[in-house]
């Protein structure tokens, strides 16, 4: 394949490696290399995503299922509120149907599944990939989701937790996933080498696990529409009080394959070193359920989960927000008085639900249970959101 060659010239695609000067020079080359591809394999590999150009259209039921998710539970009952159902299922032997001595695997990170209807019309979305291969896959053979009904998958942002279950899903599922399924990203940034905040390597995504997949990768900086009925926000404006931590790191550059471009980069990144994350790429994943409003997947919400909701509406022009679901991530050491700011700015939302899971927060959740009573639901692993006109 061209792309290979192009690649392998740059000596790019061996191994993960610890990003180092070498690897900056060699994403030196790489510019050259991108322009190749953007001319050689782009047109069948890398595409514009569509634009979402007016109010996007509703769908008449919409399931969202945690896939991968910090917590399991069990003994927790199912329940229905209003239109709304909440499924739970148990971690162990008691999942039904389960292979013996198999159960859902919580982990940090998060996968999310939707699955929506518009009149016959059926949709499957991935959204993240979880952090382990293992768990992603044990959770989706016992919940029995079939990855060929896929008809996109969605990265929300370039961080280990949500993306390294990813090669591994796709080596799985290599032939049997629609052709030239799509891969939504928000950004080159997504790409990125990153460090933890202690200083740990927290990964960078394989290009080439991604061109061996055949996926067809969907550059969304703008807002975009998602398999027909869902849409994501593009870049998240900063429009509210909330100060997004900056606990990871990033760099420019391409080493072994992994990495991002320097010449798709803004010139003020490109410094050799790493920089402190600006999360610009990060993206939600949202739909409209007729005569409900939104519903707002956020993931990480690391430019802030007001401000991606925020962006959510300006996005699509629907003001009603119905639920908001992922990682709300308000954690130490955000205090208190960030807490109860976030809680007035819902308040004032006025959503019907807030379904908190993942890199949410403990305090945030306690406080958020006193602010909004139950509206505030937690989410765990095989938890099932259902959402009906
Ligand atoms: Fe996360």
């Amino acid at each position: 394949m061209e792309g290979d060659v192009l690649f392998s010239e740059c000596n790019c695609f061996r191994s993960a490696s610890s990003m180092s000067r070498r690897g900056v020079l060699c994403a030196g080359g790489a510019g050259f290399v991108s322009a190749l591809i953007g001319t050689l394999v782009g047109a069948s590999r890398t595409a514009r995503a569509q634009v979402l150009g007016a109010r996007p259209s509703e769908v008449d039921w919409l399931a969202v299922r945690m896939v991968t998710d910090n917590t399991v539970v069990q003994f927790v009952p199912s329940e229905k509120r209003g239109n709304l159902a909440i499924e739970r299922r148990s971690s162990g032997n008691q999942v039904p149907d389960a292979p013996p001595r198999t159960a859902l695997t919580g982990e940090w990170g998060l996968a999310m599944h939707a699955e929506s209807r518009r009149g016959n019309q059926t949709r499957n979305v991935l959204i993240d990939f979880g952090y382990t291969p293992e768990a992603l896959l044990t959770n989706m053979s016992i919940l029995k989701i079939d990855p060929s009904t896929f008809d996109a998958l969605v990265l929300s942002h370039g961080h280990f937790d949500h993306f390294g279950g990813m090669v591994g899903f796709l080596r799985a599922n290599k032939g049997k996933l629609k052709k030239a399924l799509p891969l939504f990203v928000g950004g080159e940034d997504c790409f990125c080498t990153r460090t933890a905040g202690n200083g740990g390597q927290f990964g960078s995504l394989d290009r080439k696990a991604i061109a061996d997949a055949d996926l067809s990768l969907m550059m969304a900086e703008g807002p975009a529409i998602v398999a027909d009925h869902a849409f994501t926000t593009g870049k998240i404006p900063q429009v509210s009080a909330e100060k997004p931590l900056q606990n990871t790191r990033e760099m420019v550059g391409v080493v072994d394959g992994f990495g991002c471009f320097p010449d798709k980069m803004p010139p003020a990144k490109n410094t050799g070193s790493y920089i402190p994350d600006d999360f610009e790429h990060e993206i939600a994943t949202n739909f409209v359920v007729k005569g409900r409003g939104l519903v707002v997947l956020t993931s990480c919400s690391h430019r802030g989960v007001i401000n991606t909701v925020r962006q959510a509406q300006a996005a699509s022009g629907v003001q009603k927000v119905h639920a908001v679901i992922g990682g709300f991530h308000i954690v130490p050491p955000l205090d208190d008085a960030y807490i109860r700011r976030i809680l007035a700015d819902f308040k004032d939302m006025n959503p019907d639900y807030l379904m908190l899971g993942h890199c949410s927060g403990d305090r945030f959740y306690d406080l958020a249970r006193d602010a909004l009573g139950d509206k505030v639901i937690h989410s765990a692993v095989g938890t099932r959101f259902v959402f009906e006109a």
